[in-house]
């Protein structure tokens, strides 16, 4: 993580579920006493289960999401995905998080068009900073629903799993794509993702080299031709 802030990242993505709370921990460590970057030029996003997020449960996981991660704010709080809670519910508490400065923005995650409305539909809907979803080369279904409604309210989307967890790798139009720009099929991918209007992505890697490459993905900047052969590629939604 370190090395990944030294060379310009500056968005960290976690969450309460992962490794029961070990993730945010490692968040915390990498943070703590790094003079290299500041805490306040780092932009935290971390979600809450949806177990825990009727309004009590919400106030009470986003406290031991700060301990675990030894700041006082978390920049982005989102659901998870939706449970049985009301939204109403999940909405107050952010709120109320954010009214005290423990968050500064609040979003959702996995949400599809109807859960969109309905949370918009709610007290305080309209404060929606973001929708995180699974977006890649290979799972482009939410561009007939989720990322116009998204564009159309103005929510930025995080697109998660932005490689396919690293299986994109074997497509063969993306190793022609790369071969001509003399970059990775994976790193042709990554620009694929950020080249869309409102999205960005986050990548996860342990790897120096990889995260190298995918910095360079964003000076990657991919032509017609390349946007042609991507689409005609077919891939099943
Ligand atoms: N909101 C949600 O429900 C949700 C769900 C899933 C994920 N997420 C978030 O999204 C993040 C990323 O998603 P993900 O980890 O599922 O998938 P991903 O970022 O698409 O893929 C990660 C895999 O790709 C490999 N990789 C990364 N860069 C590479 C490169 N340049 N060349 C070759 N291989 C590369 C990684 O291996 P190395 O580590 O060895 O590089 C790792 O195995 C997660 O860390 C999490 O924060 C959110």
């Amino acid at each position: 993580m370190r090395y990944a802030l030294e060379r310009g990242i500056r968005l960290i993505d976690t969450a309460e579920m992962y490794a029961n709370g070990g993730a945010e921990e490692v968040v915390g460590a990498a943070l703590s006493g790094f003079d290299a970057v500041p805490r306040d030029d780092v932009f935290i996003v971390s979600k809450v289960l949806p177990s825990n997020a009727h309004y009590d449960g919400v106030i009470d996981a986003c406290e031991r999401s700060l301990t675990r991660l030894g700041t006082t704010h978390i920049d982005m709080y989102l659901l998870h995905w939706r449970g049985s809670a009301p939204f109403q519910e999940t909405l107050d508490a952010f709120e109320t998080l954010r009214t005290s400065g423990k968050i500064r923005y609040f979003g959702v995650s996995n949400f599809d068009a109807a859960d969109m409305d309905e949370w918009y539909a709610c007290k305080g809907g309209g404060a929606l900073a973001a929708n995180q979803i699974l977006y890649n080369l290979s799972r482009r279904g939410v561009e007939w629903d989720v990322l116009p409604q998204c564009q159309k309210r103005g929510v930025p989307v995080m697109a998660y799993s932005p490689l396919e967890q690293g299986r994109l790798a074997g497509e063969p139009v993306l190793s022609q794509i790369a071969a001509r720009h003399g970059v990775t099929p994976l790193q042709v991918a990554l620009a694929w993702v950020l080249a869309q209007d409102n999205i960005i992505a986050i990548p996860k890697s342990v790897s120096h080299a990889h995260i190298d490459q995918n910095i360079g993905g964003l000076d990657i900047t991919l032509d017609a031709e390349d946007h042609a052969a991507l689409d005609a590629a077919g891939h099943p939604y």
